[in-house]
Protein backbone atom coordinates (compact mmCIF):
# COMPACT_ATOMS: atom_id res chain seq x y z
CA UNK A 1 0.00 0.00 0.00
CA UNK A 2 1.61 3.39 -1.04
CA UNK A 3 -1.43 5.44 -0.84
CA UNK A 4 -2.91 7.49 1.76
CA UNK A 5 -6.50 7.92 1.23
CA UNK A 6 -7.99 11.31 3.11
CA UNK A 7 -11.73 12.45 3.67
CA UNK A 8 -10.44 15.79 4.83
CA UNK A 9 -12.28 18.95 6.40
CA UNK A 10 -11.92 17.66 9.77
CA UNK A 11 -10.87 19.75 12.35
CA UNK A 12 -8.29 17.82 14.25
CA UNK A 13 -8.96 16.95 17.93
CA UNK A 14 -6.66 14.16 20.31
CA UNK A 15 -3.83 13.45 21.89
CA UNK A 16 -1.21 11.30 20.15
CA UNK A 17 2.33 9.97 21.32
CA UNK A 18 5.46 10.91 19.51
CA UNK A 19 7.43 8.84 18.38
CA UNK A 20 11.64 8.36 19.05
CA UNK A 21 13.77 10.77 16.60
CA UNK A 22 14.62 9.47 13.49
CA UNK A 23 17.53 11.82 13.30
CA UNK A 24 18.90 11.10 16.47
CA UNK A 25 18.77 7.18 16.11
CA UNK A 26 20.69 6.50 13.02
CA UNK A 27 23.81 8.04 14.29
CA UNK A 28 23.51 6.34 17.53
CA UNK A 29 22.83 3.11 15.85
CA UNK A 30 26.36 3.75 13.63
CA UNK A 31 28.05 4.84 16.75
CA UNK A 32 27.48 1.16 18.21
CA UNK A 33 29.68 -0.04 15.60
CA UNK A 34 32.38 1.70 17.93
CA UNK A 35 31.40 -0.32 20.75
CA UNK A 36 32.84 -3.52 21.13
CA UNK A 37 29.79 -4.79 23.15
CA UNK A 38 26.18 -4.78 23.07
CA UNK A 39 24.25 -1.52 23.93
CA UNK A 40 20.40 -1.27 24.13
CA UNK A 41 19.09 1.56 22.24
CA UNK A 42 15.60 2.31 23.57
CA UNK A 43 12.53 4.15 22.02
CA UNK A 44 14.14 3.90 18.85
CA UNK A 45 11.41 4.61 16.18
CA UNK A 46 9.83 1.40 13.38
CA UNK A 47 10.61 3.62 10.23
CA UNK A 48 12.05 2.62 6.79
CA UNK A 49 15.46 4.21 7.57
CA UNK A 50 15.66 2.60 10.92
CA UNK A 51 15.13 -0.94 9.52
CA UNK A 52 17.69 -0.21 6.59
CA UNK A 53 20.59 0.96 8.99
CA UNK A 54 19.54 -2.19 11.46
CA UNK A 55 19.71 -3.84 8.08
CA UNK A 56 23.87 -2.69 7.38
CA UNK A 57 24.38 -3.52 10.96
CA UNK A 58 23.58 -6.75 10.41
CA UNK A 59 25.59 -6.99 7.28
CA UNK A 60 28.45 -6.16 8.64
CA UNK A 61 28.50 -8.68 11.86
CA UNK A 62 26.27 -6.86 14.08
CA UNK A 63 24.25 -9.27 16.57
CA UNK A 64 21.19 -7.02 16.65
CA UNK A 65 17.55 -7.60 17.46
CA UNK A 66 14.30 -5.70 18.08
CA UNK A 67 12.89 -5.56 21.31
CA UNK A 68 9.43 -4.29 22.44
CA UNK A 69 10.96 -1.11 24.13
CA UNK A 70 14.40 -0.56 21.44
CA UNK A 71 17.11 -2.39 19.79
CA UNK A 72 20.10 -4.22 21.46
CA UNK A 73 22.83 -4.46 19.26
CA UNK A 74 26.26 -6.24 19.93
CA UNK A 75 29.21 -4.92 17.93
CA UNK A 76 31.95 -7.32 19.59
CA UNK A 77 31.27 -9.45 16.36
CA UNK A 78 31.97 -7.38 13.33
CA UNK A 79 34.42 -8.21 10.78
CA UNK A 80 35.38 -5.44 7.73
CA UNK A 81 35.90 -8.72 5.28
CA UNK A 82 31.56 -8.97 5.67
CA UNK A 83 31.03 -5.71 4.02
CA UNK A 84 28.41 -7.10 2.12
CA UNK A 85 27.25 -5.67 -1.32
CA UNK A 86 23.62 -4.81 0.35
CA UNK A 87 25.43 -2.58 3.02
CA UNK A 88 27.49 -1.46 0.38
CA UNK A 89 24.79 -0.12 -1.85
CA UNK A 90 22.41 0.15 1.43
CA UNK A 91 24.57 2.85 2.62
CA UNK A 92 23.41 6.01 0.67
CA UNK A 93 20.71 6.10 3.10
CA UNK A 94 23.42 6.44 6.05
CA UNK A 95 25.84 8.15 5.39
CA UNK A 96 27.07 8.50 9.27
CA UNK A 97 28.44 5.04 8.58
CA UNK A 98 31.73 6.56 6.95
CA UNK A 99 32.85 7.75 10.53
CA UNK A 100 31.78 4.82 12.44
CA UNK A 101 33.34 2.26 9.80
CA UNK A 102 36.46 4.63 9.48
CA UNK A 103 37.15 4.71 12.93
CA UNK A 104 36.20 0.90 13.44
CA UNK A 105 38.18 -0.38 10.85
CA UNK A 106 40.39 2.26 9.35
CA UNK A 107 38.85 1.57 5.96
CA UNK A 108 35.45 1.69 3.97
CA UNK A 109 34.08 1.15 0.86
CA UNK A 110 30.59 3.06 -0.06
CA UNK A 111 28.39 3.31 -2.90
CA UNK A 112 28.99 7.47 -3.37
CA UNK A 113 25.92 8.65 -1.65
CA UNK A 114 24.06 10.86 -4.38
CA UNK A 115 21.93 13.51 -4.18
CA UNK A 116 17.63 13.35 -3.75
CA UNK A 117 14.99 15.62 -4.47
CA UNK A 118 15.56 18.07 -2.06
CA UNK A 119 19.08 18.91 -2.73
CA UNK A 120 22.43 17.52 -4.09
CA UNK A 121 23.47 16.66 -0.80
CA UNK A 122 27.36 17.01 -1.18
CA UNK A 123 30.07 15.52 1.50
CA UNK A 124 32.63 17.44 0.25
CA UNK A 125 32.56 18.86 4.09
CA UNK A 126 32.87 15.45 5.67
CA UNK A 127 35.52 14.60 3.15
CA UNK A 128 37.45 17.54 3.99
CA UNK A 129 37.28 17.28 7.87
CA UNK A 130 38.07 13.42 7.79
CA UNK A 131 40.97 14.26 5.46
CA UNK A 132 42.45 16.19 7.80
CA UNK A 133 42.28 13.29 10.56
CA UNK A 134 44.23 10.93 8.03
CA UNK A 135 41.46 9.65 5.69
CA UNK A 136 42.60 9.15 1.71
CA UNK A 137 39.67 8.99 -0.42
CA UNK A 138 39.36 7.78 -3.50
CA UNK A 139 36.37 7.23 -6.32
CA UNK A 140 35.74 4.41 -8.72
CA UNK A 141 32.13 3.16 -10.64
CA UNK A 142 30.57 5.06 -8.40
CA UNK A 143 32.29 3.47 -5.49
CA UNK A 144 33.79 5.37 -2.79
CA UNK A 145 36.55 3.90 -0.61
CA UNK A 146 38.06 5.81 2.33
CA UNK A 147 41.57 4.67 4.23
CA UNK A 148 43.48 6.02 7.16
CA UNK A 149 46.90 4.37 8.09
CA UNK A 150 46.17 6.09 11.44
CA UNK A 151 43.17 8.07 12.14
CA UNK A 152 44.83 11.34 14.19
CA UNK A 153 42.89 13.99 15.97
CA UNK A 154 42.68 17.43 14.24
CA UNK A 155 41.70 21.08 14.74
CA UNK A 156 38.58 21.33 12.49
CA UNK A 157 36.75 24.40 11.59
CA UNK A 158 33.42 23.66 9.56
CA UNK A 159 32.56 26.40 7.67
CA UNK A 160 28.74 25.22 7.38
CA UNK A 161 27.69 23.16 10.69
CA UNK A 162 26.71 20.64 8.56
CA UNK A 163 24.48 18.04 10.55
CA UNK A 164 25.99 14.70 9.28
CA UNK A 165 29.68 16.08 8.46
CA UNK A 166 29.00 16.72 12.42
CA UNK A 167 28.31 13.39 13.46
CA UNK A 168 31.18 12.30 11.24
CA UNK A 169 33.95 13.53 12.78
CA UNK A 170 32.42 12.87 16.06
CA UNK A 171 32.44 9.72 15.00
CA UNK A 172 35.65 9.46 13.79
CA UNK A 173 37.27 11.46 16.39
CA UNK A 174 36.66 8.85 19.48
CA UNK A 175 38.35 6.46 18.11
CA UNK A 176 41.66 8.81 16.62
CA UNK A 177 44.49 8.55 18.08
CA UNK A 178 44.63 12.34 20.14
CA UNK A 179 42.14 15.12 20.45
CA UNK A 180 39.67 16.59 17.80
CA UNK A 181 38.63 20.39 18.08
CA UNK A 182 35.83 21.14 16.31
CA UNK A 183 35.21 24.62 15.80
CA UNK A 184 31.94 24.97 14.03
CA UNK A 185 29.95 21.83 15.02
CA UNK A 186 26.33 21.70 14.16
CA UNK A 187 23.79 22.46 17.16
CA UNK A 188 20.74 20.19 16.50
CA UNK A 189 19.58 18.01 19.25
CA UNK A 190 20.37 15.35 17.39
CA UNK A 191 24.54 16.10 17.80
CA UNK A 192 23.83 16.53 21.71
CA UNK A 193 21.69 12.85 21.34
CA UNK A 194 24.77 11.18 19.69
CA UNK A 195 27.59 12.58 22.28
CA UNK A 196 25.36 11.85 25.09
CA UNK A 197 25.57 8.36 24.05
CA UNK A 198 29.27 8.21 23.24
CA UNK A 199 29.99 9.66 26.92
CA UNK A 200 27.49 6.75 28.30
CA UNK A 201 29.92 3.91 26.37
CA UNK A 202 32.90 6.17 27.83
CA UNK A 203 34.12 8.25 25.38
CA UNK A 204 35.05 11.97 26.67
CA UNK A 205 33.70 14.75 24.52
CA UNK A 206 33.70 18.51 25.88
CA UNK A 207 31.25 21.52 24.72
CA UNK A 208 28.54 19.27 24.20
CA UNK A 209 25.19 22.05 22.97
CA UNK A 210 27.71 23.58 21.87
CA UNK A 211 29.61 24.99 18.64
CA UNK A 212 33.03 23.59 19.77
CA UNK A 213 33.42 20.36 20.97
CA UNK A 214 36.75 18.69 22.13
CA UNK A 215 36.75 15.05 21.50
CA UNK A 216 39.80 12.87 23.59
CA UNK A 217 39.90 10.08 21.28
CA UNK A 218 41.35 6.31 21.63
CA UNK A 219 39.09 5.41 24.89
CA UNK A 220 37.74 2.22 25.08
CA UNK A 221 34.07 2.41 24.71
CA UNK A 222 31.36 -0.02 26.91
CA UNK A 223 28.22 -1.01 26.14
CA UNK A 224 25.30 0.83 27.85
CA UNK A 225 21.49 1.27 27.57
CA UNK A 226 20.34 5.02 26.36
CA UNK A 227 16.77 6.31 25.53
CA UNK A 228 16.67 7.78 22.09
CA UNK A 229 14.94 11.36 22.63
CA UNK A 230 11.64 11.94 20.48
CA UNK A 231 11.17 13.27 17.14
CA UNK A 232 10.99 16.92 17.08
CA UNK A 233 10.12 16.94 13.45
CA UNK A 234 7.45 14.27 13.85
CA UNK A 235 6.00 16.75 16.89
CA UNK A 236 6.35 19.33 14.65
CA UNK A 237 4.21 18.15 11.94
CA UNK A 238 1.21 17.43 14.25
CA UNK A 239 1.49 20.64 15.97
CA UNK A 240 1.68 22.67 12.84
CA UNK A 241 -0.49 20.53 10.93
CA UNK A 242 -3.25 21.13 13.48
CA UNK A 243 -2.60 24.86 13.12
CA UNK A 244 -3.36 24.57 9.56
CA UNK A 245 -6.53 21.99 10.22
CA UNK A 246 -8.05 23.69 12.91
CA UNK A 247 -8.98 21.71 16.72
CA UNK A 248 -6.55 20.88 19.31
CA UNK A 249 -4.20 18.63 20.09
CA UNK A 250 -1.82 16.95 22.82
CA UNK A 251 1.35 15.70 21.73
CA UNK A 252 3.15 13.30 23.87
CA UNK A 253 6.25 13.09 24.75
CA UNK A 254 7.50 16.07 22.16
CA UNK A 255 10.41 17.46 22.75
CA UNK A 256 9.50 21.01 23.57
CA UNK A 257 13.06 22.15 24.82
CA UNK A 258 13.80 21.28 20.98
CA UNK A 259 11.24 22.97 19.69
CA UNK A 260 11.56 26.69 20.64
CA UNK A 261 11.35 27.87 16.98
CA UNK A 262 8.63 26.02 16.05
CA UNK A 263 6.73 26.62 18.74
CA UNK A 264 6.95 30.55 18.20
CA UNK A 265 5.94 29.89 14.47
CA UNK A 266 2.94 28.35 15.41
CA UNK A 267 1.91 31.57 17.84
CA UNK A 268 2.82 33.46 15.27
CA UNK A 269 0.41 31.64 13.21
CA UNK A 270 -2.24 32.25 15.93
CA UNK A 271 -1.95 29.32 17.58
CA UNK A 272 -2.19 28.91 21.33
CA UNK A 273 0.15 27.06 22.82
CA UNK A 274 1.39 25.72 26.02
CA UNK A 275 3.65 22.89 27.40
CA UNK A 276 4.13 20.68 30.54
CA UNK A 277 6.63 18.10 31.22
CA UNK A 278 3.93 15.48 29.47
CA UNK A 279 4.29 16.95 26.25
CA UNK A 280 2.99 19.81 23.84
CA UNK A 281 -0.78 21.14 23.70
CA UNK A 282 -2.28 23.10 20.69
CA UNK A 283 -5.13 24.97 20.14
CA UNK A 284 -5.59 26.27 16.66
CA UNK A 285 -6.72 29.54 15.33
CA UNK A 286 -10.02 29.08 12.76
CA UNK A 287 -7.62 30.15 9.94
CA UNK A 288 -3.79 30.78 10.47
CA UNK A 289 -2.33 34.10 10.57
CA UNK A 290 0.20 34.90 7.64
CA UNK A 291 3.87 34.26 9.08
CA UNK A 292 7.57 35.10 7.63
CA UNK A 293 9.31 32.32 7.58
CA UNK A 294 12.56 31.76 6.86
CA UNK A 295 14.69 28.62 7.39
CA UNK A 296 17.66 28.16 9.34
CA UNK A 297 20.21 25.71 11.50
CA UNK A 298 19.67 25.23 14.70
CA UNK A 299 18.45 26.66 16.99
CA UNK A 300 16.67 28.22 14.00
CA UNK A 301 13.57 27.08 12.41
CA UNK A 302 13.95 23.46 10.73
CA UNK A 303 13.92 23.38 7.23
CA UNK A 304 12.27 19.79 7.36
CA UNK A 305 8.96 21.36 8.81
CA UNK A 306 9.17 24.25 6.34
CA UNK A 307 6.74 22.16 3.97
CA UNK A 308 4.35 21.60 6.65
CA UNK A 309 4.02 25.43 7.25
CA UNK A 310 3.32 26.44 3.48
CA UNK A 311 1.18 23.47 3.77
CA UNK A 312 -0.79 25.11 6.28
CA UNK A 313 -0.57 28.56 5.00
CA UNK A 314 -2.41 27.85 1.89
CA UNK A 315 -5.48 28.30 4.25
CA UNK A 316 -3.83 31.54 5.85
CA UNK A 317 -5.88 34.96 6.29
CA UNK A 318 -3.40 36.75 4.17
CA UNK A 319 -0.26 35.77 2.53
CA UNK A 320 2.99 33.79 3.77
CA UNK A 321 6.10 34.25 2.82
CA UNK A 322 8.94 31.45 2.75
CA UNK A 323 12.03 31.19 2.02
CA UNK A 324 14.01 28.01 2.29
CA UNK A 325 17.75 28.75 3.13
CA UNK A 326 19.15 24.85 3.39
CA UNK A 327 18.18 22.84 0.51
CA UNK A 328 17.95 23.78 -2.65
CA UNK A 329 15.16 22.27 -3.99
CA UNK A 330 12.25 21.86 -1.16
CA UNK A 331 9.38 23.55 -2.80
CA UNK A 332 8.63 20.37 -5.13
CA UNK A 333 5.09 20.25 -3.27
CA UNK A 334 3.99 23.66 -4.74
CA UNK A 335 2.60 22.36 -7.47
CA UNK A 336 0.96 19.55 -5.60
CA UNK A 337 -0.74 21.85 -3.64
CA UNK A 338 -1.43 23.83 -6.54
CA UNK A 339 -3.82 20.76 -7.69
CA UNK A 340 -6.06 21.17 -4.30
CA UNK A 341 -6.71 24.77 -4.99
CA UNK A 342 -3.96 26.71 -2.99
CA UNK A 343 -2.53 29.75 -4.13
CA UNK A 344 1.12 29.85 -4.37
CA UNK A 345 3.60 32.03 -6.31
CA UNK A 346 7.24 31.25 -6.67
CA UNK A 347 9.29 34.77 -5.93
CA UNK A 348 12.84 32.71 -7.10
CA UNK A 349 14.00 29.75 -6.82
CA UNK A 350 14.18 29.90 -2.82
CA UNK A 351 11.42 32.06 -1.97
CA UNK A 352 7.26 31.58 -2.15
CA UNK A 353 4.61 33.39 -1.53
CA UNK A 354 1.49 31.84 -0.66
CA UNK A 355 -1.90 33.63 -0.64
CA UNK A 356 -4.25 32.11 1.57
CA UNK A 357 -7.66 30.76 0.59
CA UNK A 358 -10.95 29.65 2.48
CA UNK A 359 -10.63 26.19 1.25
CA UNK A 360 -8.37 23.70 -0.09
CA UNK A 361 -10.49 20.89 -2.49
CA UNK A 362 -9.45 17.16 -2.39
CA UNK A 363 -7.02 15.98 -5.61
CA UNK A 364 -4.42 13.03 -6.16
CA UNK A 365 -1.25 14.47 -5.44
CA UNK A 366 2.46 12.91 -4.85
CA UNK A 367 5.09 12.83 -2.31
CA UNK A 368 8.58 13.01 -4.02
CA UNK A 369 9.99 13.30 -0.65
CA UNK A 370 9.72 12.46 2.76
CA UNK A 371 8.72 15.29 4.74
CA UNK A 372 6.81 17.06 1.92
CA UNK A 373 4.88 13.78 1.68
CA UNK A 374 3.77 14.34 5.16
CA UNK A 375 2.74 18.14 4.47
CA UNK A 376 0.61 16.74 1.65
CA UNK A 377 -0.97 14.46 4.12
CA UNK A 378 -1.83 17.12 6.34
CA UNK A 379 -3.44 19.75 3.27
CA UNK A 380 -5.90 16.31 2.58
CA UNK A 381 -6.93 16.55 5.88
CA UNK A 382 -7.61 20.35 5.74
CA UNK A 383 -9.23 19.84 2.30
CA UNK A 384 -12.72 19.33 1.24
CA UNK A 385 -13.92 16.28 0.15
CA UNK A 386 -11.67 13.06 -0.29
CA UNK A 387 -7.67 13.50 -1.65
CA UNK A 388 -5.21 10.65 -2.40
CA UNK A 389 -1.44 10.83 -1.48
CA UNK A 390 0.57 8.65 -3.72
CA UNK A 391 4.24 8.27 -3.27
CA UNK A 392 3.86 7.28 0.85
CA UNK A 393 6.85 5.07 0.71
CA UNK A 394 8.72 8.57 1.46
CA UNK A 395 6.81 9.16 4.52
CA UNK A 396 7.22 5.51 5.82
CA UNK A 397 11.24 6.32 5.91
CA UNK A 398 10.24 9.04 8.96
CA UNK A 399 7.22 8.53 10.52
CA UNK A 400 6.26 5.11 12.16
CA UNK A 401 2.54 5.15 10.82
CA UNK A 402 1.17 8.60 10.07
CA UNK A 403 -2.17 7.33 9.19
CA UNK A 404 -2.56 6.08 12.87
CA UNK A 405 -1.08 9.39 14.12
CA UNK A 406 -3.85 11.28 12.23
CA UNK A 407 -6.80 9.10 13.06
CA UNK A 408 -6.18 9.66 16.70
CA UNK A 409 -6.04 13.15 16.56
CA UNK A 410 -9.75 12.57 14.63
CA UNK A 411 -8.94 12.72 10.98
CA UNK A 412 -10.14 10.14 8.08
CA UNK A 413 -6.78 8.90 7.23
CA UNK A 414 -6.49 5.11 5.47
CA UNK A 415 -3.44 3.38 3.62
CA UNK A 416 -4.56 1.99 0.53
C1 LIG B 1 20.44 16.19 8.29
O1 LIG B 1 20.83 16.03 6.93
C2 LIG B 1 19.08 15.53 8.40
N1 LIG B 1 19.17 14.12 8.06
C3 LIG B 1 18.10 16.24 7.47
O2 LIG B 1 16.82 15.65 7.69
C4 LIG B 1 18.01 17.71 7.86
O3 LIG B 1 17.16 18.38 6.95
C5 LIG B 1 19.42 18.32 7.78
O4 LIG B 1 20.32 17.58 8.63
C6 LIG B 1 19.43 19.77 8.22
O5 LIG B 1 18.96 19.86 9.53
C7 LIG B 1 19.58 13.25 9.00
O6 LIG B 1 19.90 13.60 10.11
C8 LIG B 1 19.60 11.79 8.60
P1 LIG B 1 23.50 18.97 6.46
P2 LIG B 1 22.35 16.37 6.48
O7 LIG B 1 24.77 18.24 6.23
O8 LIG B 1 23.27 15.92 7.52
C9 LIG B 1 25.04 21.25 2.60
C10 LIG B 1 14.88 14.53 7.09
O9 LIG B 1 13.87 14.86 6.44
N2 LIG B 1 26.22 20.39 2.71
O10 LIG B 1 23.36 19.81 7.67
O11 LIG B 1 22.52 15.86 5.10
C11 LIG B 1 23.83 20.47 2.12
O12 LIG B 1 23.83 20.40 0.70
C12 LIG B 1 16.25 14.91 6.59
O13 LIG B 1 14.84 13.89 8.16
C13 LIG B 1 27.31 20.65 1.88
O14 LIG B 1 27.29 21.57 1.07
O15 LIG B 1 22.28 17.95 6.46
C14 LIG B 1 22.68 21.29 2.64
O16 LIG B 1 22.44 22.36 1.76
C15 LIG B 1 16.19 15.69 5.31
N3 LIG B 1 28.40 19.84 1.96
C16 LIG B 1 23.20 21.83 3.96
O17 LIG B 1 24.64 21.71 3.89
C17 LIG B 1 28.46 18.80 2.85
O18 LIG B 1 29.50 18.10 2.88
C18 LIG B 1 22.68 21.09 5.20
O19 LIG B 1 23.18 19.80 5.13
C19 LIG B 1 27.34 18.55 3.67
C20 LIG B 1 26.24 19.37 3.61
Amino acid sequence: MDSIRVQGGVALQGKVRIQGSKNASLPVLAATLLVEERSFIKNCPRIADVHSMVSLLKCLGCCVRWQETGIVVDSSCVRKREMCQKAVTGMRSSLCLLGALIGRFGEVIMEYPGGCVIGQRPIDLHMAALGQMGVKFTQKNGLLMASAERLCGACIRLPFPSVGATENIILAGVAAEGVTVLEGAALEPEIGALCRYLCCCGACIEGVGSGRLVIHGGRRLRGTTFRVPADRIVAGTYLLGCIGTGGSAFLEQAPEEDMAAVLETARQMGGYVCTCREGIYVQAPRRPKPVRLVTATYPGFPTDLQSVVLAAETRGDGTTYIEEKIFENRFRIVEELTKMGACIDKVDSGRVAVHGVERLHGAKVTARELRGGAALVTAGVMAEGESFVEGCSFIYRGYENIGRDFRELGARVTSV
